[in-house]
């Protein structure tokens, strides 16, 4: 049986359905802080096999040793944890408690029940602004905010850990910039408030929840001037996280590996590709660049393929079909 912390998030739920339809056994650990239990309900129709889930905090050493204590658990894969880079900048400490503190007590109780194979979520946001392209996991790495930042600390603590004991075996899987939603339309992402990502606020403009989308700079040293990035399909990543587990079977310590598709999109080709499926416009308007941000980042997953024997395979048409075709059938996302 695979723990998956955060289980019920955007990744982690896709992240479920493929967990299942390989034959796993999940049990979800999540405290529904940026989530809804209906998107298990969703797993659980599309797989045709229950969600066993505990609601609780991954700090939560006591509940973590009750869920370890009570589940023949062999892996675990650990999404849990807050991702709003602004936020970060807001609430540092909320933050490094949740993601590195989690991360921490998350490992310590893994550790006193011999339970040491973890997969990781890290991002790419831990390589800053690329001193090449495409990004390599041997490229230096340094955050620019505090959740960057968190990020990389966990992974720095992973590998500590690694180091000090060959039992662990530990996969840090850098996401690029996930998108998409499953095949069926019944899941996809679901950002509270106002999104702060590209992809939904697209999609929102598109099934007519807001305006116009706000395109954060035009002046990058880009194919047109907007920002480029490697957005990858979440179910590839989902199936990333299938192969990261098998693989980790027979390997010892911590390996990094980067989970993109090797090609980049700009804000506006987004924005064209999304009307083409959507048959909807989708206006924008051009503003300042966004504090951060920078011109181009995409993946070497040549790792990944050669390693894990994983590559995505889902383009960019993919992408967006499946975005519309979950915010069309779930236009304010999933119901309370
Ligand atoms: P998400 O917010 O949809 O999922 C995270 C889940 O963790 C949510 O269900 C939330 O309720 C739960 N959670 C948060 N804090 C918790 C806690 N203390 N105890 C228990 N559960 C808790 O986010 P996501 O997009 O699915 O991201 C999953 C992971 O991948 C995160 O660690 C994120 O940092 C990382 N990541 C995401 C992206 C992205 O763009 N979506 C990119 C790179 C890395
Ligand atoms: C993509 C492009 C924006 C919104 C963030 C995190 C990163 C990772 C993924 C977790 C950029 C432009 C966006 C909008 C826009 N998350 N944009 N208008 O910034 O690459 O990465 O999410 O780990 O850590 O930093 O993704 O989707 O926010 O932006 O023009 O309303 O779209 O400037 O060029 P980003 P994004």
């Amino acid at each position: 049986m695979i723990l998956v912390t955060g289980g019920a998030g955007y990744i982690g739920s896709h992240t479920c359905v493929a967990l299942l339809q390989a034959g796993y056994e999940v049990l979800v650990l999540d405290n529904f802080c940026n989530s809804k239990a209906e998107s298990l309900h969703r797993v659980a129709s599309i797989t045709g096999k229950a969600v066993p889930l505990v609601q609780g905090d991954v700090r939560d050493r006591d509940l973590l040793r009750e869920v370890f204590g009570t589940h023949a658990i062999d892996g675990v894969i650990h999404f849990a944890g807050l991702k709003a880079v602004g936020e970060s900048v807001e609430k540092p400490l909320t933050y490094y408690d949740t993601n590195v503190s989690g991360s921490v007590v998350l490992t310590e109780v893994m550790a006193e029940f011999g339970i040491q194979m973890l997969v990781f979520s890290s991002s790419a946001t831990v390589y800053g602004d690329p001193v090449n392209l495409p990004i390599r996991e041997d490229f230096p790495v340094g955050a620019t905010n505090p959740y960057g930042r968190s990020k990389l600390m966990v992974e720095q603590i992973y590998t500590d850990v690694a180091n000090s004991d060959k039992a662990w075996r530990i996969a840090l899987l850098r996401y690029f910039n996930p998108v998409g939603a499953h095949v069926s339309g019944a899941m996809g992402e679901d950002p509270n408030g106002i999104p702060s990502n590209l992809m939904p606020y697209i999609s929102q403009v598109a099934v007519g929840r807001r305006e116009q989308l706000t395109v954060f700079g035009n002046d990058y040293p880009t194919v047109d001037g907007t920002g480029v990035r490697d957005y990858i399909h979440v179910m590839d990543l989902a199936e990333g996280h299938v192969r990261a587990l098998a693989w980790l079977k027979n390997q010892t310590g911590a390996h990094v590996f980067n989970l993109g598709t090797g090609r980049g999109y700009s804000v506006l080709e987004m924005v064209r590709a999304f009307e083409l499926v959507s048959g909807r416009p989708v206006p924008y308007l051009i503003s300042p660049r966004r504090a951060g941000d920078v011109a181009e980042v995409y993946a070497d997953s040549s790792k990944a393929e050669r390693e894990l024997d994983w590559k995505a395979t889902r383009d960019i048409e993919v992408m967006c079909r499946d975005t519309w075709n979950w915010q069309k059938q779930n236009p304010q996302g999933y119901p309370d």
